[in-house]
């Protein structure tokens, strides 16, 4: 069931995903928050650090599991979605180190990394997950086609992926081509989703996940079998309802 929110300004959209995270946070001071990357969380997480700043709102009992991570960068890689999370969220609040799970890179079995992830994710499921959407109706990394029955994984991306995201590197060539990644079935445990999208470019992606059929052709399609998914959007993103 989707909960849709359309806001004019990219700041009222960070605005409203900031206040579902904060009640959630609050509510429940044990919380597990499944966190995401990306361009559209980034207002969020300033909010969210903002409000710790003043408020003083403790992340000293909350757990954290991230969805993806680049395969074949290092976690100080500058583009690593470890640094990203630490740049725009976790040094800037009292969240413990222990408490911080994400995906890796580079491990001498990464498959084994994968499959010891999705048990602990198994063992403490989301409060909440956070969720970008890709141009190509990607979750976390779940590519189109991937299989909806999947749990934690490394997946080979797509090349629209690899060129929307062209923008952080220095080159095509410098993306990686494979990531891990939390899979449908993690994203679908969630008590709640919350899913941020902005920009025209998201427009044909979210009239997919809420009025197409349901399909592996278009990953996010499956949120429509979740009792509550929240999705804020600006009106470019939602442009094609
Ligand atoms: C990457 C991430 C996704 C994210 C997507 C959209 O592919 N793996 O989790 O949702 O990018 O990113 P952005 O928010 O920068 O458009």
């Amino acid at each position: 069931m989707f909960e849709i929110h359309v806001f004019d300004t990219y700041d009222q959209v960070s605005e409203k995903a900031f206040e579902v995270m904060k009640e959630v946070v609050v509510s429940n001071p044990r919380a597990v928050l499944g966190l995401a990357t990306g361009s559209s969380p980034v207002g969020l997480y300033k909010k969210l650090v903002d409000d710790f700043k003043v408020n003083r709102t403790s992340y000293k009992t909350i757990t954290t599991y991230n969805l993806d991570e680049y395969v074949g960068i290092p976690q100080e890689h500058e583009q690593s979605y470890y640094t990203f999370m630490f740049q725009n969220f976790f040094a800037h609040v009292d969240i413990p180190h222990e408490n911080i799970h994400m995906p890796v890179g580079i491990s001498n079995d990464l498959k084994a990394y994968a499959d010891a992830y999705e048990l602990e994710l198994q063992k403490h499921p989301q409060d909440i997950q956070l969720l970008g959407i890709g141009s190509n109706g990607h979750i976390g990394f779940n590519e189109p086609g991937t299989s909806f029955d999947m749990g934690t994984h490394i997946v080979d991306l797509k090349e629209q992926t690899r060129i929307d995201n062209a923008r952080f590197f220095a080159s095509l060539d410098d993306v990686p081509t494979q990531a891990m990644t939390m899979g449908i079935q993690d994203i679908l445990r969630a008590k709640k989703i919350l899913l941020i999208a902005t920009g025209e470019k998201k427009a044909k992606a979210i009239a997919g996940m809420i009025e197409g059929p349901i399909s592996e052709a278009v990953p996010c399609s499956i949120l429509q079998k979740h009792p509550h998914v929240v999705v804020v959007l600006d009106k470019e993103a939602a442009k094609e309802l």
